[in-house]
């Protein structure tokens, strides 16, 4: 994003929360792929969730935790952690979280379960926006050579 490097990967979870000022997202890598979720106690419910009125949601990611919910025009209480979000319902911090999920095991292994879908995550290829302008043929020729090993692997 600062110009110290032309070309990078990143996680679509990342470009989602951080912003992607000044990056291109030229490629999908269509690896590491998962999905961001709400989740909460396996036995949560409608009910339990709306007991104590305005939700506590416990995530890294506040900002697409925020966006998710205001989108649903739903009130809630970003609360910022910066690992094992899964202990916030646990201890009663949150009554949800947002985290990335891939096979659920975390989640289940906590006593939790994955609730709403929020985007599907895979790892994109980036490309300084400068760089592009400034360095064009090299870094075209380098994403459509990465574009047909994405393909070939499809
Ligand atoms: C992520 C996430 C969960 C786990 C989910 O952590 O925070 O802990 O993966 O994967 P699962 O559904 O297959 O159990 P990650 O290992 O990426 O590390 P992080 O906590 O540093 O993000």
């Amino acid at each position: 994003q600062f110009g110290a490097a032309d070309i990078g990967v990143a996680g679509k979870d990342v470009l989602m929360e951080h912003g992607a000022e000044g990056l291109y997202e030229p490629v999908d890598l269509k690896i590491a792929k998962c999905k961001l979720m709400t989740a909460g106690l396996a036995d949560a419910n409608a009910e339990t969730l709306n007991k104590n009125g305005r939700l506590r949601v416990a995530t890294k990611f506040v900002n697409v935790a925020k966006r998710f919910f205001e989108s649903r025009g739903e009130q809630v209480e970003v609360i910022k952690l910066y690992g094992s979000m899964e202990l916030g319902p646990i201890v009663g911090l949150a009554d949800l979280i947002v985290d990335v999920v891939d096979t659920g095991n975390t989640l289940k292994a906590n006593g939790l379960k994955p609730m709403d879908h929020i985007a599907d995550v895979s790892s994109r290829l980036v490309v300084n926006k400068a760089a592009m302008k400034m360095k064009h043929e090299k870094i075209s020729d380098i994403i459509e050579k990465i574009k047909a090993a994405v393909e070939k692997n499809a």
